[in-house]
């Protein structure tokens, strides 16, 4: 209806229009063929798309229980965590005489203000735990042998920056509880030897958090770290095209050498992402209209939190720092680990088990058994080291009775454990490696529940502190 009355419009040559009608066409001149005109459009748009998005794709990577759309959601929350971020900067103060105070007037002067910030900190959150499922699902569906080896050393420079993200941004309200946590974090650098002091002063711009690490978190945070992530992001998925799409689903029977149907990428798979992009946004407003993102009291270096904690996601390595002696938590273990995972696509796998969850019923079932035997052997250290060794102060030094002795047995345990799985369930190379992946991810999860919700004042085990 509207569009044949612009037609007419168009047709009378203007003289019967009255104004607004006129300041209407000068802003929407119109078609004299408006079915044309829709078709154009639909082709434009298809053009747009197909700059980014293949025309085809293979249909069962449609499936939801293969990639269980945790890569598309990690993406959503990327782009809601800028948008929101954003409009954070217009309030935001990043001096330390004024941050808490401009988060206090965001709360409680700015119209939807506190929204804004429960959406911001519950979508960064969010983001973490999504990309850490991520990096699990790509790891148990053998996505990282070639040609996506690269793509997860970029997955893991990604990693990197959203928990570097996490962290500059923890600091900015400039409360107890991000004084003293990011005061807690860095503070495990000293027991670095030789460099760790030093970084230590270069990451927080002095001795201690103040003025210049506000000023240097702040940068990072808005500015450095989202370019960086947006350029990792863009070599993600232009990898993903090289590689001509994700991985192809299958379980342990199916023949890949039989082509699968193909779905055309608009709307198969377009609809999906955009439902699925929805769903995550209505997920993270429910959430923040009903919790609000904590805000203790302004920061007083003068009085600590007891007890003082790292954020969450640093948990775990804090609470490896009270079982082991620091040159092995703060430097052995997690190198070793970022080694480890730089180097697990560039480790001789059978490719044959590339789409197939878990390799194999067998791979699934050892996973099973690892995550089991990793949660009962990481609680029973812990309560072994907290009841038992601390009452003990027998001769060596720290650092080989603290250190090296329980690396060793840790190391011990892995080793046998990879060659007991291997043996008894006559394994192959894949289900082992994925076994012992198990084991180590379980344990990481283990301490950083433990470190989170399990001890209390003065860092005592307790029952529950939540
Ligand atoms: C901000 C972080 C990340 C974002 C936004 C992201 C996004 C995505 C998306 C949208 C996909 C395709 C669809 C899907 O798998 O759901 C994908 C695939 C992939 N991602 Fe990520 N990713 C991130 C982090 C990571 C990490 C931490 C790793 C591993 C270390 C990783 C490795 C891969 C690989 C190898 C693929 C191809 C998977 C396949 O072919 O099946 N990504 N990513």
């Amino acid at each position: 209806m509207k569009k044949s009355w612009i037609i007419e419009l168009i047709r009378s040559d203007a003289k019967t229009l009255n104004i607004l009608q006129r300041i209407w066409l000068s802003v929407f001149p119109g078609s004299r063929n408006a079915a044309q005109d829709q078709s154009d459009h639909r082709k434009i748009f298809r053009g747009l798309l197909l700059h980014f998005r293949p025309r085809t794709v293979p249909e069962s990577t449609l499936k939801l229980s293969h990639a269980w759309g945790l890569g598309v959601m990690a993406v959503v929350l990327v782009f809601l965590l800028l948008i929101t971020g954003l409009l954070l900067k217009f309030t935001y103060s990043p001096f330390p005489d004024r941050a808490y105070d401009s988060i206090v007037y965001l709360n409680n002067q700015i119209p939807f203000g506190q929204l804004l910030r429960n959406i911001h900190r519950w979508s960064a959150n969010g983001l973490l735990l999504v990309v850490f499922l991520h990096f699990l699902r790509v790891f148990y569906t053998g996505a990282f042998v070639a040609p996506r080896q690269f793509n997860w050393i970029i997955g893991l420079a990604l990693f990197t920056a959203v928990i570097f993200s996490n962290f500059t941004g923890y600091l900015l309200p400039w409360d107890q509880i991000s004084y003293w946590a990011i005061t807690i974090s860095t503070s495990m650098l000293d027991y670095i030897p030789g460099v760790g002091s030093v970084l230590k002063e270069w990451i927080l711009g002095g001795a201690e958090p103040g003025q210049a690490t506000l000023m240097n978190f702040y940068a990072i945070h808005t500015a450095i770290l989202p370019t960086l992530l947006l350029f990792f992001l863009s070599f993600h998925f232009w990898r993903i095209r090289k590689a001509d799409g994700l991985t192809i689903p299958r379980s342990p029977e199916e023949d890949l050498s039989v082509p699968g149907e193909m779905a055309e990428t608009m709307p198969h798979l377009i609809t999906r992402e955009v439902a699925l992009a929805l769903i995550v946004l209505a997920t993270i407003v429910l959430i923040a209209m009903f919790f609000d993102a904590p805000l203790a009291d302004k920061a007083n270096p003068g009085l600590s939190p007891n007890p003082t904690k790292a954020p969450w996601y640093f948990m775990g390595i804090q609470e490896m720092l009270m079982h082991f002696h620091p040159i092995y938590a703060l430097l052995v273990i997690p190198v070793l680990l970022v080694f480890g995972l730089l180097s697990i696509p560039y480790i001789n796998y059978d490719v044959s088990t590339v789409g197939i969850w878990f390799c194999s019923h067998k791979g699934r079932k050892m996973a099973l058994v690892a995550m089991v035997f990793s949660t009962i052997a990481t609680i029973a250290a812990v309560l072994f080291d907290e009841f038992v060794t601390t009452t003990v102060s027998v001769g060596p030094p720290n650092v080989i009775s603290n250190g090296l002795l329980p690396f060793a047995i840790v190391l011990l345990i892995c080793t046998g454990f990879y060659w007991l799985v291997k043996r008894s369930f006559t394994a192959n190379k894949n289900e082992a490696i994925q076994a012992l992946f198990t084991l180590l991810m379980t344990a990481f999860v283990i301490l950083t529940l433990i470190g989170t919700w399990f001890r209390g004042a003065g860092m005592q085990l307790v029952w529950g502190s939540w």
